[in-house]
């Protein structure tokens, strides 16, 4: 019997956000409708009709079902609008940011990759505590930011890796951080993840890495890593980074979760150079959304619709440009949706 599709709400986003959402509606209407979608306004067009990017609708909606799919959102550098991705995971608690990168496409410049990053998603450095302090007549003569680590969230956050990477069958986490230069913030981050992966070792290999470190051995020798953890700033790096690795942010999903909400996008943004001209690859969002399908339990859907992003970019030859390939989001889609209608 088929499930009855489960309430989630859909935020469309800015830039390539309506062109990529639209592929996954496709392309989840093909595998069955597992998700009845409840459309909210997020982003740049929502700031202009409700005057915040993100409305007070949208928070009650996910307040209600508990589960999103977002579409990029945008936030421009040169505005004071605090960024509207930190305060969704703010507001819902969405302490842990988990972003797999695995190998879709074999025979690139990096085979066989499956590294698993878990980000801490609400401390650190994108607490957002800066301020300017003026000198003489300059009043941005000093910018200064401060991070906040607490203890209560490193042990969260390092017992959310440890118990996803023994569920998962991974064999080894490597804590990443800068401990000896920021000995206090990242410092505690690390002794933390130590003291709680005490409780592991009897089935897990626990190690650490300076970040700057990590960065290049991840392009020396990924395969190395298994599962990452480490702080917000760094996790936002090194997750482009082991993008990278695959084929770039058209590859790379991501999901927020924290107790009571969980939130999925790709890794990328609104990628304002490509928007609206038909060629964003959607595969991110895609993935996102099969990780939104393990999320509720679905993994034959999950696993099916990977097959078919694997199918079709290997085995059909349909790539979209990012990946070498001269492939439309609307040809990538009708694509996918043959192999899952076959
Ligand atoms: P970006 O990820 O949007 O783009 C970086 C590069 O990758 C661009 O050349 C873009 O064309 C390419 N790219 C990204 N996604 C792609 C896709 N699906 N298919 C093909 N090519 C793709 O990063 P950028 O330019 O630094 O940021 C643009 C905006 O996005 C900013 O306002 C930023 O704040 C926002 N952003 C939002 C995120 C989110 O909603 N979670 C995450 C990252 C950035
Ligand atoms: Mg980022």
């Amino acid at each position: 019997m088929t499930p009855a599709a489960i309430p989630a709400t859909l935020l469309t986003g800015d830039g390539i956000g309506p062109e990529i959402v639209a592929a996954t509606r496709s392309v989840f209407e093909a595998l069955g409708t597992p998700f009845a979608w409840d459309e909210q306004p997020a982003g740049l067009g929502a700031a202009e009709q409700f005057g915040d990017p993100l409305p007070e609708c949208t928070l009650e909606s996910i307040r209600r079902t508990g589960l999103a799919l977002k579409g990029p959102l945008t936030t421009p550098v040169d505005s004071p609008m605090r960024s509207v991705n930190v305060r969704l995971r703010e507001t819902f608690k969405l302490y842990a940011n988990l972003r797999p990168a695995q190998t879709l496409i074999p025979g690139g410049r990096f085979d066989d990759i499956d590294l698993v990053l878990v980000r801490e998603n609400l401390e650190g450095f994108y607490v957002g505590y800066e301020h300017y302090v003026p000198i003489g007549d300059d009043p941005r003569a000093v910018a200064q930011g401060t991070g906040i680590n607490t203890r209560e969230g490193c042990r969260r956050i390092a017992e959310w890796a440890f118990d996803y990477a023994v569920r998962h069958g991974r064999k080894k986490v490597t804590i990443i951080h800068k401990a000896n230069i920021l000995k206090k913030l990242t410092g505690l981050f690390l002794e933390t993840a130590y003291e709680v992966g005490e409780r592991y070792r009897d089935r897990l290999i626990i190690e650490d890495r300076i970040v700057d470190n990590c960065a290049m051995q991840l392009v020396l020798n990924p395969w190395q890593f298994d599962v990452l953890l480490t702080t917000n700033l760094f996790g936002d790096i090194l997750s482009d980074e082991i993008a990278g690795l695959i084929g770039g942010l058209g590859m790379a999903p991501g999901g927020n979760i924290g107790a009571h909400a969980a939130i999925f996008e790709a890794v990328h943004g609104s990628a304002p150079d490509i928007a609206g001209k038909g060629i964003a690859n959607p595969t991110a969002l895609l993935l996102a959304g099969a990780m939104m399908l393990d999320h509720v339990g679905q993994h034959d859907r999950a696993q099916q619709l990977r097959q078919a992003l694997r199918d079709t970019l290997n085995i059909d030859h349909v790539r979209t440009g990012d990946l070498g390939g001269s492939a439309s989001t609307v040809d990538y889609t009708a694509a996918l949706v043959r192999r899952l209608n076959a």
